[in-house]
């Protein structure tokens, strides 16, 4: 520097004493031949001190860092004089007082007219309270991805073009994909055709929750595998000075929650069918009883008449439709004491299948089955219940007598017999090929005359009675499944399990 004008040394020091970081001036031999203020105050010397030494010596001297650069061969100041280009290197230095600090040291040339080397000048820049920063963002970053990742909500995140830029964990397992580092997936997949563009109306609009935020909202999505699930959702555009930079959502999984609510529903439905159908039991029972005393009466004077009235066909002939009527009527009375319980009745133990095997024959117009198959798929398992054998029966040729009337007379009537271990019940299954029961009946086709069928073709009372039977002997009977495809009627009861029953097959 000593080659310099005066004028230019005066005001090339004063800036280089201004400079408020450390800074050295080597020769290319590493000789200092020159440090600002900034260095000398840091580190507590004099000029004379550290000009003409090397500055590997001036480092060294300082101590407390046994790695210094040029130990090492990182030191860029060999790089800089061959390249005539700046360079830096980021040091940690273990101070004595066993603090870090971090450094960059910044190598800068000052070419000759020639273009070499003939100077460097070597700053020291503190940066540890940049790479503090650095490190507590970096720490709140890990954090805020762990927060993101451990959320059992799925969450999902993309640019304002759509494409998806973050999937938390719940989220890949809700919606079923994988993301490959730079895959790009389009949200809008995400959800049935339309739904995508639909939720950004509302989200820009002030509308639904403020803009740029969706309430809780239920929707649709659909999966990797292509599979709608129905769930509730948030969402939010993250803005950016003002304008859309991404947007975000929060997704929770419904179908659990349906499914309980479903359930429920059906219970509560349930109770109300069974409390209807009982008061109508009561007032079913109360008009039986009337109806029976008068009822014997007809009958009995009527067929007393009849021997009478022998030799006389015309008023026979008359006495005969009375009669029949008459009958009638004493069925639809038995029937209606079947549906309220109050017919009493033997108690004997069966076996399922034998019940099934021998309640067809006893459908006395055969010619019904003429263009119907019949299929039985009965149980292997021995399916001992308890009851009244005979009314038990009415409750299969009620319901066959009901598939066969709903398939016109042809389709395929299917029985199917199984036991249900963990609920020890006796399964029977009795399914057409018919139109199924219309929506709006099905909560009334149990109710005693309920029927949908011609005047004289139907009592409505064949389903009550057998819903009167079945509850009698502490069972079921549901419709498991209707539809386009057909009925199919569900009746379970007791297994009637004895303890030689339980006996192993081979002891004995
Ligand atoms: N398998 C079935 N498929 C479709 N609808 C059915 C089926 N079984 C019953 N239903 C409906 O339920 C109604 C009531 O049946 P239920 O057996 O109680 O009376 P019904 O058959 O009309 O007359 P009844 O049995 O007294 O002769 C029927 O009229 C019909 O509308
Ligand atoms: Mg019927």
């Amino acid at each position: 520097m000593s080659d310099l004008p005066a004028r230019d040394i005066d005001w090339r020091l004063r800036v280089f004493d201004s400079l408020s970081f450390p800074t050295l001036v080597l020769k290319p031999d590493r000789t200092i031949v020159a440090a600002n203020l900034k260095l000398l105050d840091t580190f507590g010397l004099t000029r004379q001190d550290i000009i003409g030494k090397s500055c590997r010596e001036f480092f060294q001297t300082l101590g407390g860092d046994p790695d210094l650069p040029c130990t090492r061969n990182f030191c860029p100041l060999d790089k800089t004089l061959a390249e005539g280009q700046g360079h830096s290197v980021l040091r940690q230095i273990k101070k004595k007082d066993g603090s870090t600090h971090w450094e960059d040291r910044v190598f800068s040339p000052i070419l000759d007219q020639d273009g070499r080397v003939s100077y460097v000048i070597e700053s020291i820049r503190d940066v540890t309270r940049t790479k503090v920063l650095e490190k507590s963002l970096h720490g709140v970053r890990e954090l805020l991805t762990r927060v993101l990742q451990s959320s059992p909500s799925a969450i999902v995140a993309a640019d304002h073009e759509g494409r998806i830029l973050l999937m938390n964990k719940a989220a890949e397992e809700l919606f079923g994909y994988e993301l490959e580092m730079g895959e790009q997936v389009d949200v809008s997949g995400l959800y049935p055709p339309g739904l995508a563009r639909n939720i950004m109306k509302k989200l820009r609009s002030p509308e639904y929750g403020g803009k740029g935020k969706l309430p809780l909202t239920e929707v649709s999505i659909i999966t990797a595998r292509k599979e709608e699930i129905p769930v509730e959702m948030t969402a939010a555009i993250i803005y950016e000075d003002g304008r859309e930079a991404a947007t975000m959502g929060i997704y929770n999984d419904l179908r659990e929650r349906l499914s309980v609510e479903t359930k429920l529903q059906e219970a509560r439905s349930q109770l109300l069918q069974a409390e209807k159908l009982a008061s109508l039991g009561q007032l079913a029972a109360g008009v039986a009883h009337e109806i029976n005393n008068p009822l014997t009466g007809i009958l009995m004077y009527g067929n007393l008449l009849k021997e009478k009235l022998q030799g006389d066909p015309a008023l026979e002939k008359s006495l005969n439709f009375i009669l029949e009527d008459a009958e009638r009527c004493r069925d639809i009375v038995k029937n209606l004491l079947a549906y309220s319980r109050q017919s009493g009745g033997s108690r004997e133990r069966f076996q399922l299948n034998t019940l099934v095997d021998e309640s067809f024959p006893l459908i006395r117009d055969q010619k019904l089955f003429i263009n119907v198959r019949v299929r039985k798929y009965l149980s292997k398992d021995s399916l001992p219940v308890r009851g009244d054998r005979k009314k038990m029966s009415q409750v299969i040729i009620n319901l066959v007598m009901n598939a066969l009337d709903v398939m016109d007379k042809k389709g395929v009537l299917t029985l199917k017999t199984y036991r249900d271990e963990e609920r020890q019940q006796a399964c029977l299954e009795i399914a057409d090929t018919g139109s199924g029961i219309p929506t709006e009946y099905r909560n009334r086709i149990f109710d005693p005359f309920f029927t949908t069928k011609e005047p004289g073709k139907g009592t409505g009372l064949g389903l009550s009675t057998a819903y009167g039977i079945i509850k009698e002997n502490q069972g079921e009977i549901t419709v498991k499944e209707t539809g386009a495809q057909g009925t199919t009627f569900l009746v379970t009861l007791p297994l009637d399990v004895t303890p030689a029953d339980a006996l192993p097959e081979t002891i004995g």
